[in-house]
């Protein structure tokens, strides 16, 4: 008898991984060389890609991460927590003469201010993530999801001819675009034809979805219609209130936001993008699917940082038991 090695990848994840360093206290900063003690200081994984990459492991998914880093102690970071989270870390970049991206968060009472470095982010290629693909399919990957659109510069205008690649070869596919910081929202409408999910919270599908029309939506049902009529599933984020999907036919489903003391909002969108993507994998109905995206969000901002507070499937997969998970945790 012969016996064969096989890897199994289930999800290949494209985008960003760099960390957060989020500090808390007295955080408003005083210039004139004042110096200021610090309540905390905690260097975590950040970037949508990684913390989405780090949900879909702790849901159990074989996942995974193709970013840039930099050749730095920060893509060294990056890569030890990933990998030692169960993040199959081996399509990680790492760019010679370029620092990995780092964002500093300033945590405030009620608000946060966000510093981002780019660094090598924006540097990752088409030919770097083919590469990845191609190899992902070998390995029987069956989803392809994009984090971070607007911060992929060299990738973003090669976007459609990837989506369409993965999807001749069998694999489904998603995209959560994050905010564009220079709100122009250009080159998504192009790519929803090519998707299978559309994840943007509420701020998002408003913006992309009056790119597309030309039009203020009136409402986030109404733009997240108009994109949906376009090819894929949108399913919009929406904070405390929870999340609306709306599919290509024009159905809505709703799901109120789960009761929670909210300690840190980060990463809240990328984990109930993971469990979105967990539950549409494993075909479960779509109200379930933003049942379980709901859940998992909650969740996450129980505890600090993105990855910090992130499910289990058994957190998850207890139907009517959504309080009892909260209270437990
Ligand atoms: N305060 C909260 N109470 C209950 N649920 C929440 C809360 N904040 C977030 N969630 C859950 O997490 C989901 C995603 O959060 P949010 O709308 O902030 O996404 P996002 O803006 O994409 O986040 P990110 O900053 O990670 O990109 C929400 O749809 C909701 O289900
Ligand atoms: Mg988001």
């Amino acid at each position: 008898m012969t016996c064969r090695l096989t890897t199994v990848t289930d999800v290949l994840v494209v985008g960003d991984a760099n960390p957060d360093l989020i500090l808390s206290g007295d955080v408003i900063p005083r210039f004139g060389q004042v110096e200021q003690l610090l309540d905390g200081a905690d260097l975590v994984i950040g970037g949508s890609g990684g913390i989405l990459a780090h949900g879909l492991a702790r849901l159990g998914r074989s996942t995974r991460l193709v970013a840039a880093t930099g050749s730095d102690t920060l893509g060294d970071l990056m890569r030890q927590l990933l990998s030692a989270a169960g993040v199959d870390t081996s399509a990680l970049l790492r760019q010679s003469d370029q620092s990995t991206g780092i964002t500093v968060v300033l945590t405030g009472e009620d608000d946060r201010a966000v510093l981002t470095h780019l660094g090598a982010i924006p540097l990752l290629s088409r030919a770097d993530v083919q590469t990845a693909l191609d190899r992902a399919v070998l390995d029987q990957a069956q989803h392809l999801h994009v984090a971070s659109y607007f911060l992929l510069g060299e990738l973003a205008p090669e976007l459609v001819g990837l989506l369409e690649d993965a999807r001749s070869r069998g694999l489904t596919t998603s995209l959560d675009t994050n905010f564009d910081p220079a709100e122009r929202w250009d080159g998504v409408v192009e790519l929803l034809p090519h998707l299978d999910l559309l994840l943007p919270n509420r701020q998002e599908a408003l913006g992309l979805a009056h790119r597309l029309t030309g039009a203020v939506p009136v409402d986030v049902e109404t733009a997240a219609a108009s994109l949906a009529a376009a090819g894929p599933m949108v399913v919009v984020k929406d904070g405390a209130d929870g999340a609306v999907s709306v599919d290509p036919a024009g159905h809505v489903l709703r799901e109120a936001g789960t009761p929670v003391v909210a300690l840190d909002a980060t990463g809240a969108g990328d984990t109930f993008d993971a469990a979105y993507l967990d539950s549409f994998l494993r075909g479960l109905d779509p109200q379930e699917c933003l049942r379980r995206a709901c859940l998992a969000g909650a969740i996450s901002t129980s505890a600090l940082g993105g990855t910090g507070g992130q499910p289990t499937i058994d957190q998850l997969s207890s139907p009517g038991r959504d309080a009892d998970v909260l209270r437990q945790h």
